[in-house]
């Protein structure tokens, strides 16, 4: 993507903006909505489902509830990533529950209901008092796959009936990508903290939320000490490359003392010792980077108005290695921002299903938020308001 010229876009379109319509009620509470976002947006392009490392060996398998869709990710015998519906094909139960810890690697996958069983590549290898002389032929029975990959350690899954267009093409197409950070050699960072929080708002909530900062001198007092242009109501720094913003004078993480006693990444600029970068990928990732670590948000929509947040720190391996490994400075400040965040969603969702409530609207300042909506609209079919 050409950063360069999405920049001057912004900065055009911010000289001459007037206020926008938000999207509608129905949009943020109906369930119809949802049903066709099922189809158009989780159903329709790559979704983010995890890390890589979560399922770093053959047989090591994670599953996720993707709109209503139970689907599960695993590596073959080889190496490669498979990713199946968690539905059976004899009689189309769900057979995999989420693993639990000390059970997480299988040489195959049985169905509890009839015990039939899968291999690593979905293949049907085992009917029990089912055999081949009934002309029952197991190699037309696997099971159901869909496409998976990787791109600096996140694993995205695409459930698109037909074939899906390459993942780079799907992360390069909106206003900001996750591709601009290489320097920060993702794909080698690891897990060290995962939270997860049961949100009562509609996904889009979550993610106007995220990318607007009109509310952050109110709602976050801690954060705009750190990032002092959030104070004003402003997202990012244009002046900045990538829409990085400056943390406060002397601060070399995020944190609320602006340090912490984690270790510098290797290979960054200069620059980005002292820089907070935050990116949202279309439609379920929102990517923090800090100086010492890494943050994400991936979203997993329950329904119109619940959403489900899991929130993983990265770290350097050998950081979380060390036994002195401390992250404890940057997930206090930012498990309080993620509930200041979801106070403020829920709030919103209760608003927004009112009687009284039609649109809202967006000042320059939520112009991200627009753009977002924008975006929305054409994966939803529905015309561009411009
Ligand atoms: S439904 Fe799975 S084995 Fe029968
Ligand atoms: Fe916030």
């Amino acid at each position: 993507m050409d950063r360069v010229s999405q920049t001057t876009r912004t900065a055009a379109a911010d000289a001459t903006w007037v206020p926008r319509a938000t999207l509608g009620s129905a949009d943020y509470a109906s369930p119809e909505v949802l049903a066709e976002e099922r189809e158009r947006i989780w159903f329709g392009d790559w979704i983010c489902v995890g890390r890589s490392e979560e399922v770093a060996e053959p047989g090591r398998y994670i599953v996720r509830d993707i709109a209503g869709e139970s689907i599960f990710v695993t590596r073959n015998q080889e190496g490669r990533l498979r990713a199946f519906y968690n539905v059976c094909s004899h009689r189309g139960t769900r057979f995999l529950d989420e693993p639990v810890e000390g059970d997480r690697v299988r040489r195959a996958f049985k169905c509890p209901y009839h015990a039939w069983s899968f291999d690593l590549d979905g293949r049907l290898i085992g009917t029990p008092n089912v055999h081949e002389d009934e002309c029952f032929e197991r190699d037309r029975h696997p099971l159901y796959d869909i496409a998976v990959d990787e791109y600096a350690g996140f694993l995205f899954v695409d459930l698109t009936r037909d074939e899906p267009r390459p993942l780079l093409d799907a992360l390069t197409d909106g206003a900001e990508t996750i591709t601009a950070f290489e320097r920060y050699r993702l794909d080698e960072l690891r897990i060290g903290v995962r939270l997860s929080y049961e949100v009562e708002a509609n996904w889009k909530i979550v993610v106007e939320n995220y990318n607007e900062c009109l509310h952050c001198p109110t709602i976050h007092p801690e954060l705009v000490e750190l990032v002092p242009l959030f104070r004003f109501g402003e997202v990012w720094d244009e002046e900045s490359r990538d829409d990085g913003n400056r943390m406060a004078d002397g601060a070399t993480s995020f944190s609320r003392s602006g340090s912490s006693r984690l270790p510098r990444f290797p290979g960054l600029d200069p620059d980005d010792e002292h820089m907070y970068y935050g990116t949202f990928q279309f439609p379920n990732l929102m990517l923090n980077l800090h100086p010492d670590s890494a943050m994400y948000y991936i979203l997993y929509p329950r329904g119109p108005a619940h959403t489900t947040v899991v929130s993983e720190y990265l770290f350097r391996p050998e950081t979380i290695a060390d036994p002195a490994f401390d992250p404890s400075a940057v997930v206090e400040l930012w498990d309080l921002i993620s509930k200041q965040d979801w106070a403020v969603c829920q709030r919103a969702q209760t608003g927004v299903s009112s009687r009284a409530f039609t649109r809202g609207v967006y000042p320059r300042q939520d112009r991200f938020l627009f753009w977002f909506n924008e975006q929305w609209r054409a994966r939803m079919g529905r015309p561009q308001l411009g």
